[in-house]
């Protein structure tokens, strides 16, 4: 059977891709930056899974206000880079899991989550970004990536309690798939950032330390934080955590197994508008 070996958390801010892509990750303003996912680097190379189910936002790139799914599966077998504007970034195709994605798709909508099969979607910064931080800049991505997209954009977005039981259902889902496959969960966006109206460039660093506590110690009360609370807390975008709590929802601890190991934990202020975080989490 298929297991869910760790969990990774990480901020997804598109001026982290601009500075790869053009080469200028050592200037003094990224390098601190960088130098939190060095670590993180190895650690992946070290534990490179088969597939990587990645939670992420669109950015109304593949989606618009035509159609917004709450959840979205991608169930292709590639997925390429999204125009957001400048061109695609310069990174390579993704190649999905279709086989494990239509799998997860049937098991969570029997678990009464409603996802949206998407057979054929761009994929924007939200998940690149987060690819970059962790792979660099390989000529392949090292495994498949399962796209899975949650609507933080545009209201009514969900709940992070109902992230959290979705993220239960994920990992009842990819255990029962049969075949031996090791898979991570990635969390992504956030931190505390806000990116229009009179607060623009909010970012709560008491807010991110103790939404990083709640969600590697007391993820139920993590889950438990509400839209509004987010809102005031952490700023209009700071909603993009939510996803960080699909992830942690899919952990062995909360789902009846033993403690997690924390591998590491990072923090940094700027990057863009946003607060960058990050933590991975393993199963024993
Ligand atoms: C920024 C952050 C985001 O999460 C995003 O989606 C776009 C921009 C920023 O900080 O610039
Ligand atoms: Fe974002």
């Amino acid at each position: 059977m298929a297991h869910l070996s760790a969990s990774v958390y990480t901020s997804h801010v598109p001026a982290i891709g601009a500075a790869l892509d053009l080469g200028k990750s050592a200037e003094p303003y990224w390098q601190p930056l960088f130098k939190g996912y060095e670590y993180s680097k190895q650690w992946l190379k070290d534990n490179t899974p088969d597939v990587i189910f990645l939670v992420y936002n669109d950015h109304a790139t593949a989606f618009s206000l035509d159609i917004i799914p709450t959840f979205a599966i991608g169930c292709a077998a590639e997925f390429q880079p999204a125009d957001e504007g400048w061109g695609p970034r310069p990174v390579p195709m993704v190649k999905g899991h279709p086989e494990l994605a239509s799998h997860i798709a049937h098991s969570v909508i029997q678990q009464d989550f409603d996802l949206t099969i998407v057979n054929k979607m761009d994929v924007d910064h939200g998940l690149t970004v987060p690819l970059s931080l962790m792979c660099g800049q390989p000529a392949s991505w090292p495994c498949p990536v399962i796209p899975f997209a949650v609507n933080v954009v545009q209201y009514p977005v969900p709940s992070g309690k109902r992230c959290f039981q979705l993220g239960q259902a994920i990992q009842r889902a990819i255990k029962s798939f049969d075949e031996p496959l090791n898979v991570q969960i990635w969390g992504t966006g956030g931190m505390s950032h806000q990116l229009q109206g009179p607060r623009a460039g909010l970012i709560n660093k008491e807010f991110d330390a103790r939404f990083m506590d709640l969600l590697i110690h007391q993820p139920e009360q993590a889950a438990a934080i509400s839209h509004i609370d987010y809102v005031r807390d952490a700023g209009s975008e700071g909603i993009e955590l939510v996803m960080w709590l699909i992830a942690r929802g899919a952990m062995a601890d909360v789902n009846g197994g033993p403690p997690v190991e924390l591998m590491h934990r990072f923090y940094h202020v700027p990057a863009s508008n946003t607060a960058v975080g990050h933590a991975i989490l393993k199963n024993s």
